[in-house]
């Protein structure tokens, strides 16, 4: 039988050169498969962005403001993300085994906020990020701390091991108190961040030469939302970002502290995938955040 199958197949197409498309992200085309459809769970292959919901805060910072509950506060904001950066106990406990966007697992830690925050461990072993289906692992990088090569070495050991199991690494780049946040310091520590092996590395926006830090890194960059702003400077910066190259935000505190969290990952999004200019996705917040009001109301 198996002959015959074989003879009637005439549809070959010789003349038809096989598809051979680029993958989508800068810098990850000779990545394998496996690593590659990791990435798609991350970034949507439509627009090549993500938004990533950050709230792995608690890793140094305990029960901070807007993470008390995971179950009320960030669980009904999951299906507008394409990923959660999260810690896996936050993930075991709380994150409902249902939800199938990109998992990026906090895999350094260590110190408290009660101590020097740099000096931080592997905190993950890569069975556990297997076992927890984990497309990426992310660890803090101290460029210029008091531990950076310690830092450094977390990365490039896991960088070994993502690599050997097909799971992405995202260099995140912490920059000390003491450090000016300027295009200078970021390219310096993306760049380096991408030549020890990162997949992709997080960063913070600066308001001057942003486009040079994405320039000088050949792997795709999201940026941190940092610090709680009014609800439109916080698109304001989505929007900068990704203008300027960013391939999407990694955000937090100015999704889950808005006053309004389910508006603000929403327009966030509008912002991220569909280029959305600042009003307009400052609209659509306020469109959303008053349907919400109403519907508490009633
Ligand atoms: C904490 C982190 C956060 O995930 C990252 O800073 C993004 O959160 P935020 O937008 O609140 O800055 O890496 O260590």
């Amino acid at each position: 039988m198996a002959d015959k199958d074989t003879e009637s197949a005439r549809n070959y197409q010789v003349g038809v050169p096989a598809r051979n498309e680029p993958f989508f992200l800068k810098g990850s085309n000779h990545l394998d498969w496996g690593l590659q459809n990791r990435l798609s769970q991350i970034f949507n292959p439509r627009s090549g962005r993500t938004v990533m919901l950050a709230f792995d805060h608690g890793y140094f910072l305990g029960p901070t403001s807007g993470l008390e509950r995971i179950d009320l506060n960030i669980v009904p904001l999951t299906p507008y993300a394409d990923t959660l950066m999260l810690t896996r106990g936050i993930l075991r406990t709380s994150i409902p085994p249902t939800y199938t966007g990109g998992i990026v697992l906090r895999s350094s830690g260590g110190p408290s906020i009660l101590k020097e925050l740099s000096n931080e461990e592997i905190a993950i072993s890569i069975d556990e990020a297997i076992r927890l289906n984990a497309a990426a692992m992310a660890v803090q990088v101290f460029i210029g701390g008091e531990y950076e090569t310690k830092s450094i070495h977390n990365l490039t050991r896991l960088i070994d091991l993502g690599n050997q199991h097909g799971i992405a690494t995202l260099g995140v780049t912490a920059v000390g108190r003491d450090m000016v946040r300027d295009a200078n310091y970021m390219r310096l520590a993306t760049r380096i961040c991408a030549e020890l092996g990162a997949t992709y590395v997080k960063t913070y926006f600066v308001e001057q030469g942003f486009d040079t830090v994405v320039a000088s890194c050949p792997v795709p960059i999201v940026i941190a939302g940092g610090k709680k702003l009014p609800e439109r400077e916080a698109l304001e910066l989505a929007f900068n970002a990704v203008d300027q190259g960013a391939c999407g935000v990694d955000m937090g505190r100015n999704i889950f502290q808005s006053e309004c969290p389910l508006a603000m990952i929403q327009a966030v999004r509008k912002v991220v995938h569909e280029n959305a200019r600042v009003q307009e996705a400052y609209d659509y917040y306020l469109e959303i955040r008053d349907q919400q009001d109403s519907q508490s109301l009633k």
